[in-house]
């Protein structure tokens, strides 16, 4: 049977860093979900549509990953996607106190689901979504920290007349 598990997350955007935790994924599973959060009560950069779009960009020669978007309980998500475990990625001991109370509450709402924790190369270790778009807002260089679609976009973003000023 086909081993396959969700790696849920915001996404706004995708670093190289989560690029990292669904290829070591990959190693374990045969099929990984990307399941991108649309929440309309928080403020993303990037909307939903254009996440969701990037990310199939970026993996658009793996046909064992895809990218779906999903709002409401991820338990459900998890359920309704036939998979009973989700990655999260650890980076930093100051990750796991908020990983290990979501993982517990996923489990709350559906004993069969279980967390799996995975380390990122030692490389991204530092790497954010938040701090990629303060960053880039700053003028600063982050190649080699997003995929190339991600860089592109936020450079696109960044020459309209608002630019990114709003986000950071
Ligand atoms: O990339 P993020 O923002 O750390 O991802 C957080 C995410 C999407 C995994 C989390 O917010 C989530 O699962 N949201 C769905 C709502 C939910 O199921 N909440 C209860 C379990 S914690």
């Amino acid at each position: 049977m086909e081993k396959k598990a969700v790696y849920p997350g915001s996404f706004d955007p995708m670093t190289n860093g989560h690029v990292d935790i669904i290829q070591r994924g990959l190693k374990i599973f045969d099929k990984i979900i990307v399941a991108v959060l649309e929440n309309p009560k928080k403020k993303t950069l990037f909307s939903t549509q254009d996440r969701v779009r990037m990310i199939r960009e970026v993996f658009r020669r793996q046909d064992n990953i895809e990218v779906k978007a999903f709002r409401g309980l991820l338990a459900d998500f998890v359920r309704r996607n036939r998979s009973s475990t989700v990655i999260r990625g650890l980076r930093a001991v100051s990750d796991f106190e908020f990983e290990l109370q979501m993982a517990l509450m996923n489990r709350t709402l559906d004993s069969t689901i279980e967390t799996l924790f995975m380390m990122p190369s030692l490389h991204f270790t530092f790497l954010s979504s938040s701090l990629v778009k303060e960053v880039f807002t700053l003028g600063g260089c982050i190649q080699g920290l997003v995929p190339a679609v991600v860089e592109r976009r936020l450079t696109d973003i960044s020459r309209k007349p608002k630019g990114l000023k709003k986000y950071v």
